[in-house]
Protein backbone atom coordinates (compact mmCIF):
# COMPACT_ATOMS: atom_id res chain seq x y z
CA UNK A 1 0.00 0.00 0.00
CA UNK A 2 2.97 2.96 0.90
CA UNK A 3 4.96 1.62 -2.10
CA UNK A 4 1.72 2.46 -4.74
CA UNK A 5 1.53 5.59 -2.81
CA UNK A 6 5.07 5.96 -3.16
CA UNK A 7 4.79 5.57 -6.96
CA UNK A 8 1.82 7.29 -7.33
CA UNK A 9 3.81 10.90 -5.84
CA UNK A 10 6.67 9.85 -7.79
CA UNK A 11 4.89 9.83 -10.94
CA UNK A 12 2.79 13.09 -10.18
CA UNK A 13 6.09 14.86 -9.25
CA UNK A 14 7.37 13.66 -12.65
CA UNK A 15 4.43 15.07 -14.71
CA UNK A 16 4.47 18.43 -13.43
CA UNK A 17 8.21 18.08 -13.74
CA UNK A 18 7.80 17.88 -17.70
CA UNK A 19 5.08 20.30 -18.05
CA UNK A 20 7.13 22.95 -16.46
CA UNK A 21 9.69 21.60 -18.35
CA UNK A 22 8.04 21.93 -21.72
CA UNK A 23 6.71 25.69 -20.73
CA UNK A 24 9.70 26.90 -19.98
CA UNK A 25 10.78 25.29 -23.20
CA UNK A 26 8.51 27.53 -24.70
CA UNK A 27 8.95 30.59 -23.66
CA UNK A 28 10.63 33.28 -25.53
CA UNK A 29 13.87 34.75 -24.83
CA UNK A 30 11.86 38.31 -23.99
CA UNK A 31 10.16 36.36 -21.15
CA UNK A 32 13.23 34.38 -20.04
CA UNK A 33 14.90 37.80 -20.07
CA UNK A 34 12.23 39.35 -17.56
CA UNK A 35 9.70 41.10 -20.12
CA UNK A 36 9.28 44.53 -20.66
CA UNK A 37 10.11 45.94 -17.28
CA UNK A 38 13.85 44.22 -17.90
CA UNK A 39 13.97 45.13 -21.22
CA UNK A 40 13.52 48.86 -20.76
CA UNK A 41 16.10 48.43 -17.34
CA UNK A 42 18.39 47.01 -19.68
CA UNK A 43 18.30 49.71 -22.86
CA UNK A 44 18.49 52.13 -20.39
CA UNK A 45 21.65 50.85 -19.24
CA UNK A 46 22.86 50.27 -23.23
CA UNK A 47 22.70 54.15 -23.34
CA UNK A 48 24.26 54.56 -20.20
CA UNK A 49 27.30 52.17 -21.50
CA UNK A 50 27.60 54.30 -25.04
CA UNK A 51 27.27 57.23 -23.32
CA UNK A 52 30.56 56.47 -21.28
CA UNK A 53 32.41 54.42 -23.91
CA UNK A 54 35.26 56.20 -25.54
CA UNK A 55 34.87 53.84 -29.06
CA UNK A 56 31.44 55.20 -29.60
CA UNK A 57 30.26 58.06 -27.41
CA UNK A 58 30.30 60.68 -30.30
CA UNK A 59 27.99 58.65 -32.49
CA UNK A 60 25.06 59.68 -30.04
CA UNK A 61 26.50 62.61 -28.62
CA UNK A 62 23.14 64.70 -31.08
CA UNK A 63 20.99 61.97 -30.23
CA UNK A 64 17.91 62.54 -28.33
CA UNK A 65 18.18 59.64 -25.56
CA UNK A 66 14.40 58.90 -24.96
CA UNK A 67 14.08 58.25 -28.94
CA UNK A 68 17.08 56.27 -29.12
CA UNK A 69 15.67 54.03 -26.40
CA UNK A 70 12.55 53.73 -27.43
CA UNK A 71 13.78 52.60 -30.91
CA UNK A 72 16.19 50.44 -29.42
CA UNK A 73 13.20 48.91 -26.79
CA UNK A 74 11.25 48.06 -29.75
CA UNK A 75 13.66 46.31 -31.57
CA UNK A 76 15.11 44.15 -28.88
CA UNK A 77 11.94 43.12 -27.78
CA UNK A 78 10.64 42.16 -31.21
CA UNK A 79 14.15 40.29 -31.81
CA UNK A 80 13.90 38.42 -28.55
CA UNK A 81 10.36 37.02 -29.35
CA UNK A 82 8.00 39.51 -27.71
CA UNK A 83 4.37 39.58 -29.21
CA UNK A 84 3.26 42.53 -27.37
CA UNK A 85 5.64 44.86 -28.99
CA UNK A 86 6.40 46.48 -32.50
CA UNK A 87 8.92 47.93 -34.18
CA UNK A 88 8.15 51.29 -35.56
CA UNK A 89 11.82 52.35 -36.86
CA UNK A 90 14.11 51.86 -39.77
CA UNK A 91 15.86 48.72 -40.83
CA UNK A 92 19.33 47.98 -39.96
CA UNK A 93 20.66 49.03 -43.40
CA UNK A 94 18.59 52.14 -43.53
CA UNK A 95 19.38 53.05 -40.52
CA UNK A 96 23.10 52.82 -40.45
CA UNK A 97 24.07 53.34 -44.27
CA UNK A 98 26.59 56.28 -44.93
CA UNK A 99 27.64 56.46 -40.65
CA UNK A 100 31.11 53.98 -41.88
CA UNK A 101 30.19 52.08 -38.81
CA UNK A 102 33.87 49.77 -37.94
CA UNK A 103 34.07 46.42 -37.09
CA UNK A 104 35.52 48.35 -33.91
CA UNK A 105 32.68 50.08 -33.18
CA UNK A 106 30.06 47.45 -33.78
CA UNK A 107 32.14 45.38 -31.43
CA UNK A 108 32.07 47.95 -28.67
CA UNK A 109 28.51 48.35 -29.26
CA UNK A 110 27.80 44.33 -28.47
CA UNK A 111 29.76 44.41 -25.78
CA UNK A 112 27.70 47.29 -23.89
CA UNK A 113 24.45 45.33 -24.95
CA UNK A 114 26.33 41.80 -23.43
CA UNK A 115 27.07 44.46 -20.69
CA UNK A 116 23.59 45.72 -20.22
CA UNK A 117 22.64 42.36 -19.99
CA UNK A 118 24.80 40.81 -17.86
CA UNK A 119 24.43 43.18 -15.14
CA UNK A 120 20.79 43.06 -14.89
CA UNK A 121 21.34 39.11 -14.72
CA UNK A 122 20.90 37.78 -17.77
CA UNK A 123 22.09 34.05 -18.04
CA UNK A 124 24.86 32.80 -19.92
CA UNK A 125 22.08 30.86 -22.24
CA UNK A 126 20.41 34.24 -22.94
CA UNK A 127 23.51 36.17 -23.66
CA UNK A 128 24.33 33.54 -26.07
CA UNK A 129 20.99 34.13 -28.05
CA UNK A 130 21.41 37.95 -27.34
CA UNK A 131 24.78 37.89 -29.04
CA UNK A 132 23.58 35.75 -31.66
CA UNK A 133 20.94 38.53 -32.60
CA UNK A 134 23.74 40.99 -32.61
CA UNK A 135 25.64 39.34 -34.96
CA UNK A 136 23.05 38.65 -37.52
CA UNK A 137 22.86 42.02 -38.32
CA UNK A 138 26.24 43.02 -38.50
CA UNK A 139 26.44 42.85 -42.18
CA UNK A 140 23.83 45.97 -42.30
CA UNK A 141 25.87 47.75 -39.97
CA UNK A 142 29.63 47.26 -40.38
CA UNK A 143 31.11 48.88 -43.32
CA UNK A 144 33.73 46.22 -43.81
CA UNK A 145 35.74 48.44 -46.02
CA UNK A 146 36.74 50.65 -42.93
CA UNK A 147 39.90 50.14 -41.52
CA UNK A 148 39.97 52.39 -37.89
CA UNK A 149 43.25 54.20 -37.65
CA UNK A 150 42.75 56.37 -34.30
CA UNK A 151 40.82 53.96 -32.13
CA UNK A 152 43.31 50.75 -32.11
CA UNK A 153 44.30 50.00 -28.33
CA UNK A 154 46.41 52.85 -26.29
CA UNK A 155 49.68 50.73 -26.73
CA UNK A 156 49.68 51.41 -30.32
CA UNK A 157 52.16 52.58 -32.25
CA UNK A 158 51.52 56.04 -32.78
CA UNK A 159 52.92 56.42 -36.74
CA UNK A 160 49.99 57.57 -38.62
CA UNK A 161 49.85 54.73 -41.09
CA UNK A 162 50.95 51.92 -38.80
CA UNK A 163 47.28 50.33 -38.74
CA UNK A 164 47.04 50.71 -41.76
CA UNK A 165 49.77 48.35 -42.85
CA UNK A 166 49.41 45.82 -40.16
CA UNK A 167 45.41 45.82 -41.32
CA UNK A 168 46.47 43.84 -43.80
CA UNK A 169 48.17 41.00 -41.84
CA UNK A 170 45.08 39.14 -40.70
CA UNK A 171 47.01 37.66 -38.09
CA UNK A 172 47.34 41.02 -36.75
CA UNK A 173 43.65 42.35 -37.49
CA UNK A 174 42.78 39.10 -35.16
CA UNK A 175 44.78 40.30 -32.78
CA UNK A 176 42.88 43.68 -32.32
CA UNK A 177 39.40 42.48 -33.20
CA UNK A 178 40.18 39.93 -29.69
CA UNK A 179 40.74 42.59 -27.97
CA UNK A 180 37.93 44.47 -28.05
CA UNK A 181 35.74 41.06 -27.31
CA UNK A 182 34.05 40.44 -23.78
CA UNK A 183 35.74 37.86 -21.96
CA UNK A 184 32.65 35.99 -21.84
CA UNK A 185 31.72 35.20 -24.96
CA UNK A 186 34.30 33.82 -27.91
CA UNK A 187 33.86 36.24 -30.96
C1 LIG B 1 24.75 46.05 -32.79
C2 LIG B 1 23.65 46.21 -33.44
C3 LIG B 1 22.88 47.49 -33.54
C4 LIG B 1 21.55 47.61 -33.41
C5 LIG B 1 20.56 46.48 -33.13
C6 LIG B 1 21.21 49.00 -33.59
C7 LIG B 1 19.94 49.52 -33.53
C8 LIG B 1 19.58 50.82 -33.85
C9 LIG B 1 18.24 51.32 -33.92
C10 LIG B 1 16.99 50.51 -33.63
C11 LIG B 1 18.30 52.62 -34.27
C12 LIG B 1 17.12 53.59 -34.48
C13 LIG B 1 16.73 53.58 -35.96
C14 LIG B 1 15.65 54.60 -36.29
O1 LIG B 1 15.86 55.80 -36.02
O2 LIG B 1 14.60 54.23 -36.82
C15 LIG B 1 19.70 52.95 -34.40
C16 LIG B 1 20.18 54.21 -34.72
C17 LIG B 1 21.52 54.55 -34.63
N1 LIG B 1 22.57 53.70 -34.46
FE1 LIG B 1 22.46 51.71 -34.19
N2 LIG B 1 22.36 49.71 -33.81
C18 LIG B 1 23.41 48.83 -33.78
C19 LIG B 1 24.73 49.16 -33.96
C20 LIG B 1 25.22 50.43 -34.05
C21 LIG B 1 26.62 50.78 -34.08
C22 LIG B 1 27.77 49.78 -34.07
C23 LIG B 1 26.69 52.13 -34.15
C24 LIG B 1 27.91 53.02 -34.17
C25 LIG B 1 28.79 52.98 -33.24
C26 LIG B 1 25.34 52.65 -34.16
C27 LIG B 1 24.99 53.97 -34.23
C28 LIG B 1 23.71 54.44 -34.41
C29 LIG B 1 23.37 55.85 -34.54
C30 LIG B 1 24.36 57.02 -34.52
C31 LIG B 1 22.00 55.92 -34.70
C32 LIG B 1 21.14 57.20 -34.89
C33 LIG B 1 20.65 57.64 -33.50
C34 LIG B 1 19.73 58.85 -33.60
O3 LIG B 1 18.65 58.75 -34.20
O4 LIG B 1 20.12 59.89 -33.06
N3 LIG B 1 24.49 51.58 -34.09
N4 LIG B 1 20.47 51.84 -34.15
Amino acid sequence: MKTNRYITVLIAIAIILSASLAISAEKSLYERIGGEKKAREIVSDIWDNHSKNPIVKDRFAKSNPEYVKQRVFEIFAAATGATDVSYGGLDMKAAHTGMNISEMEFNAVVDDVLAACASNGVQQQELNEVLAILWSVRKDIVNSNIITDTLVSSDAPSKPHAHKEEASSSSNKAERDAHYCLKSHEC
